[in-house]
Parts: structure tokens; sequence; C-alpha cells
């Protein structure tokens, strides 16, 4: 059957997540220019052809006024995005404060902020009402916009509240949540005060993904310990209501970067920089400037690596590109200034007066130069000391068919487990070992950088960001459907 505006009726999938796919600039009172980010989830979201996807999230400005807010909405809707507003002070509160400086580094194994326990104690009460406030709001929003038959699918650790919001709305809708991070071990997950709460609301939704196995297992094995709940090999049980618990590992949409290496653009650019580092091997790092990527301990292996291989001291050059992020928290900060001193101390160590070890720069590159840096590298660096997958390891893949140049990875990174046969695998911690492999990967010889290419390249040419999505939201339309039949047994 057909809607009104006779296209073919297609299911509605209902994308929620903190961020909106958007960079939203205020132009005038009433006038908004809006750019379009085409990160992994929106193509993945192109590539699920049933449905017709709709985003829900925080436009990442505050608007305070209504004529604002109106204008924004307006735009937005075009790019079939419907934004949740929130004040500066639960921005503060919800996403600086329990989000980032709570949730995500003790999902990444950081643990629990330490300093002033009796400061921290107060606010993470104020700060888990802002998050339980925050994603009451999504779920307002998502009610407002909800038609029946539709599927939503929430995103990540910003949300883990609102299946549980959106479940007491309407029962029959049907929710999916899936996480982006890694979900650490119950033993951690059981330092969390707000730990059942959080657990009960996610329970809510019908089906719960992670990246890999394991993370899956951990959950699951939080609810068995920390609700006394039972685990099945589907997923938790609570009172004859399964929530099927599985894993979905994500991946790029890789045609996208292979095609980019055709562009004339970017051809210029890769024989730009062979020329500007020829004959030296160039080691590339591409994070975001956060705790988890491990950025001060790759430099500090890096300089290890420099202090024991005199020989390579004019031969290798590392480019470390560090995305500023989240700026407003001071954990952040701190690492900012971190990664400044180790960088200013080796290079002074290090360079001559014509070159330096490390080019580091604190800030994004556009896709096109970031493809051609990917294509000119012999070695990439990915050391996160946890990471839930990191797809800079499958870009640079996607990138070197061509020159077949060696990754190094974090073994505590989720793209360890998919591209570990093909990868050397570090501990990122022990900066002995991350120095030695910088020196086995240097000196590979090609049959075995081949092979190991080989492997990686055809994991991330089949397994794609679309072949994720549609999994997903294929099975949670599918669970629900089991879940109804099972009713009307
Ligand atoms: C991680 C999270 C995402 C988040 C992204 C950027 O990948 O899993 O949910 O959007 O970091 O962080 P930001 O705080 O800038 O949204």
């Amino acid at each position: 059957y057909e809607r009104n505006s006779g296209m073919p009726f297609k299911q509605r999938l209902l994308v929620v997540a903190n961020r909106l796919p958007v960079s939203a600039v205020r132009r005038g009172e009433d006038s908004w220019s809006l750019e379009i980010s085409a990160g992994g989830l929106v193509s993945a979201l192109l590539g699920v052809k049933e449905f017709e996807a709709k985003w829900i999230g925080w436009a990442g400005v505050n608007v305070p006024d209504e004529i604002g807010q109106r204008a924004l909405s307006k735009a937005l809707a075009e790019k079939r995005c419907i934004p949740v507003f929130l004040d500066e002070e639960i921005v503060h509160q919800y996403y600086n404060g329990y989000c980032n400086n709570i949730l995500w580094p003790l999902f990444h194994y950081l643990g629990l902020p330490q300093e002033d326990r009796l400061a921290t104690t107060r606010s993470f009460q104020s700060q888990f009402d802002a998050y339980k406030k925050a994603n009451q709001m999504f779920a307002d929003v998502v009610n407002e916009h909800y038609e029946e038959g539709d599927v939503v699918w929430c995103h990540d650790y910003h949300l883990m509240f609102l299946p549980k919001c959106l479940k007491e709305y309407n029962a029959k809708m049907k929710v999916g949540w899936f996480l982006h991070t890694p979900f650490p071990s119950s033993e951690i997950h059981r330092t969390l005060p707000s730990r059942s709460e959080l657990l009960r609301s996610v329970l809510a939704a019908d089906l719960v993904g992670f990246h890999t196995y394991d993370y899956a297992r951990h959950f699951v094995s939080a609810c068995t310990r920390i609700l006394g709940l039972e685990g099945t090999p589907e997923g938790v049980e609570d009172q004859g209501k399964l929530t099927r618990v599985a894993a979905f590992p994500i991946g790029i949409d890789s045609e996208r970067f292979i095609r980019a290496l055709e562009l004339p653009k970017v051809q210029d650019h890769i024989k730009e920089l062979k020329e500007r580092f020829s004959g030296r091997k160039v080691m590339l790092g591409v994070d975001r400037l956060d705790m988890i990527k491990g950025i001060p301990q790759k430099i500090l292996a890096f300089e290890k690596f420099l202090e024991e291989n005199t020989s390579w001291h004019d031969k290798v050059v590392l480019l470390q590109i560090a995305v500023p992020t989240r700026t407003d928290v001071p954990e952040y900060q701190k690492l900012t200034s971190q990664v400044h001193e180790i960088v200013g101390r080796i290079n002074g160590r290090f360079g001559t007066l014509t070159a330096v070890p490390i080019h580091h720069l604190d800030r994004s590159l556009d896709f096109h130069a970031l493809c051609a840096l990917y294509a000119v590298t012999d070695v990439a660096l990915v050391t996160s000391l946890r990471d839930g997958m990191n797809l800079v390891s499958y870009e640079f893949v996607a990138c070197q068919d061509s020159k077949k140049g060696v990754l190094i990875l974090s073994e505590f990174a989720g793209a360890a487990q998919s591209l570990g046969a093909g990868a050397i695998l570090v501990n990122p911690w022990n900066i002995t070992e991350v120095a030695s492999s910088i020196g086995y990967a240097l000196n590979m010889p090609a049959e075995e950088r081949e092979k190991r290419h080989h492997h990686n390249f055809m994991h991330v040419t089949t397994h794609t960001a679309q072949d994720w999505a549609e999994t997903f939201v294929s099975e949670l339309n599918d669970t629900i459907v089991e879940a109804q039949l099972r009713m009307r047994q």
C-alpha cells in the first residue's frame, strides 16, 4: 500500500542518537546553515533500503529562543533530521558530566573520577538526574514523531535511559539499542552508583547490540550478577520477557574510500605527500584527542624506537592527527597539554634544523586529504587503550590496496577481533613491545605485508557499515514479530 504522496510505502526507522549528523551554524535570527557530516552512521543507514530513516538528536548548539528553534527545526526537516533542544545547563551536566566524565571513562576501563570524592559523589547524583532528564527529553521528541509501525533505534551510552522511557510511552514500540563503546567487565560496571537502573532501562529494549561478542557477554553477566536475572544464549530473561542481546560488528563504507583514491584531487595530494616525505617512511596516527586513544603512550613508544634505532633517525616520520573533542571537559584539556609537552620534548631531542620526527596536528582533515594520507602511509599506529571498534583501522586498510602498508593495532580495540590476523597486535601499555613492533613493521618484507593486507582488505570490503545496519534493523523487526507470536501462542 501507499502513503498519500503516491510514493511506495516504506517502514520508517527513527534513529535516535545524542548528536545529529549535521553541524549547524546560525547565520541570522531565523537562518541557519547546515552541513551534513558523512560519517559512518550516515552511510550505514543509506544502505538500509527497505526503511525510510529519520534522525532525532541534539544539533550540538544552544538555541535559547523560539524563533531560532523554529527556523532550525525547519532547516533540519529538509535533511530528515528532528532536533532535541538541550539548554546549556543540561548539556553541562548530562553531556560533559554524566556522559563524558563518568560513563565514557568507566566503559573504557579508566574508572570513575577520583579527585575530591565527596564533591564527585554529590555532583554524581545531580549529573545522573540531568542524564535522566535529557533522556526523557529525547523520549518526548521520539514520542511526538512516532507513528505506528515505526522502528526506533537508540544509539550509544548517552541514551541508556531511553528504552525505558519509550516503552513507558508505548509498550508496542519496537525499540533497539546499540552501544558504540565497549561494555566493560561486570566487575567494572558494578562500581557505578546507578548500575542497576541503567541495566534495567536498557533491558526494556527488544534488541540490544554490541560490537563484539565479549561486550555482549559482559552485559549479560552484569545483568545476571547485579540484577540476579537469567542469562540465556539468546539474551537476558526477566519474568518471561526476553531481551535479545547479540554482537553486530560495525564496518565502513569501504567503496567510498576506494573510489575517492581515484579522484584527481586525491591523486595530486598523494603526489605532493610523496614528494614531501620522499626518502622517509611515513607512520600515521589518526585519533580524536581522547584519553582512550593512548596517544601519549604511542608517542613514547615512538621515542623509544628512535632511541634504540639511530639508523632510522632521518628515515622515518610520525604524522599524528589529533582531532580536538569534548574540549569543555577538564580531563581532555589536561591531555592536550600533556601530548604537546611530550611531542615538543621528542622533537627537541631528535629533530634537526631541517626535519622533525613528529608532525602533530590538533585538527581534523577533510575527507580527501585523509584518504591521501592513508594511501601514502607505510605503518599505521592504532594503539587505543580501549576502543569500541576503531574504524580508523578499517579506513586505513581500505586505502592501502596499492601500498600494502602495515597496521599496528591495539588488542584492546574491538577491531582486533576482525583484523587481528592481518595486523600486528600490541598491548598499548607495553611501550617496549610497541617500539619493537614499529621496528618489525618498518622492516617487514613485501610478501608478508601483502599477505597480511589481503586478509584485512577482504574483511573490510565484505563487512560494511551497510551490512551492519541492515542486519541490526531487520533483526530488530523480527525480534518483535517473534515476541508477538509468543504472546499469541
Ligand atoms: C564516540 C561515541 C559517539 C560520539 C563520538 C564523538 O565515537 O561513541 O557517540 O558521537 O565519539 O564524540 P562527541 O562527544 O563529539 O559526540
